[in-house]
């Protein structure tokens, strides 16, 4: 039985790789949404996601494919798939089994990143996702990257925004922050001051989150330094989430100091993050929560997520 009364795949983007790691005619094979498919970059630069296996035999296109032109082909017995999923070539026949696709899957890259579209009733994306002005900008740090892999759901990992009582309790936050949480359609937009304590003493920063579904957002903090964290979480199985944190750093006129400052935040939210991960791999979700007036808006996140599932899981 799940640990969780709502589905395990919830409607979004979700970042399956960065840009930089599928080079033209690169072939990555991917494992998400209890999925295995297929990404490749085609020789004129994009990027495709496909069901993984072959229709002829049952190959994995991931392993072996290689990619000639717009096309996939297969390791196997060289059948070439282009990037809508249509097989466009088998070299040894002169019909091509007309059923012969594998299910093409909405990709973008934006920011860096390349994000899937998953829904769970195939609907196609209801939302964009816009580029930012920090990536690629010369005024900011490229990305320093962190990776995890958790025993969590998305949505327990998303209500940690707004959890506004756990910063002080779990991470060591000065104080309680104050929240302030506003939905508009898929975006959830929450904005707190805070206080921490850091190698250069207490510091006061505000920290404003825009969450666009459960599988991106980005995060600006003020305080130490500007900081942009593009936080990602991506559905593997039943039981796992993906989670990447690539964080950007608007550079001070002294180099040296924009990075000492910049790794000790970093530092700072990989040990709250580390903080973080045994409470979220072991707790239960209780609904509905019993909340108190001092935690922050719970009701509020919760009415919102509703929204990633199918009708049908109500
Ligand atoms: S299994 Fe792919 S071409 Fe035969
Ligand atoms: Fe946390």
């Amino acid at each position: 039985m799940s640990r969780f009364p709502f589905p395990r795949y919830p409607n979004g983007w979700f970042q399956v790789a960065y840009s930089d790691e599928l080079a033209p005619s690169g072939v990555l094979p991917i494992h998400y949404f209890g999925k295995h498919m297929v990404l490749f970059r085609t020789e004129a630069g994009v990027a495709t996601a496909l069901d993984a296996y072959c229709p002829h035999l049952g190959a994995h296109l991931g392993y072996g494919g290689t990619v000639k032109g717009d096309c996939i082909k297969c390791p196997f017995h060289a059948w070439k798939y282009d990037t809508t999923g249509a097989c466009v070539e088998v070299p040894y026949a002169t019909h091509i089994p007309p059923k012969a696709k594998v299910k093409p899957w909405h990709l973008k890259e934006v920011n860096g990143l390349i994000l899937l579209w998953n829904h769970g009733e195939g609907a196609p994306p209801q939302w964009d996702i816009d580029a930012i002005e920090e990536y690629g900008n010369a005024e900011w740090t490229p990305y320093e990257r962190r990776r995890w892999k958790i025993k969590t759901h998305n949505q327990e990992m998303a209500e940690n925004a707004v959890d506004s009582a756990h910063f002080h309790y779990v991470h060591g936050t000065v104080e309680q922050p104050k929240t302030v949480a506003e939905v508009k359609g898929h975006v959830l937009h929450v904005k707190s001051e805070t206080k921490m304590r850091t190698p250069m003493g207490k510091v006061t920063g505000t920290v404003e989150s825009i969450s666009q579904g459960f599988g991106y957002a980005l995060t600006r903090f003020t305080g130490i330094v500007e900081t942009l964290l593009v936080a990602s979480t991506t559905p593997i199985d039943d039981d796992y989430v993906d989670v990447r944190f690539s964080f950007t750093v608007k550079k001070l006129a002294n180099g040296d100091v924009t990075s000492t400052v910049g790794a000790a935040f970093i530092r700072e939210i990989d040990r709250q993050l580390g903080q973080d991960i045994p409470i979220w791999e072991n707790k239960i979700y209780v609904a509905p929560p019993m909340v108190c007036d001092g935690d922050g808006p719970i009701g509020l996140f919760r009415r919102w997520s509703k929204q990633f599932y199918p009708a049908s899981a109500e």
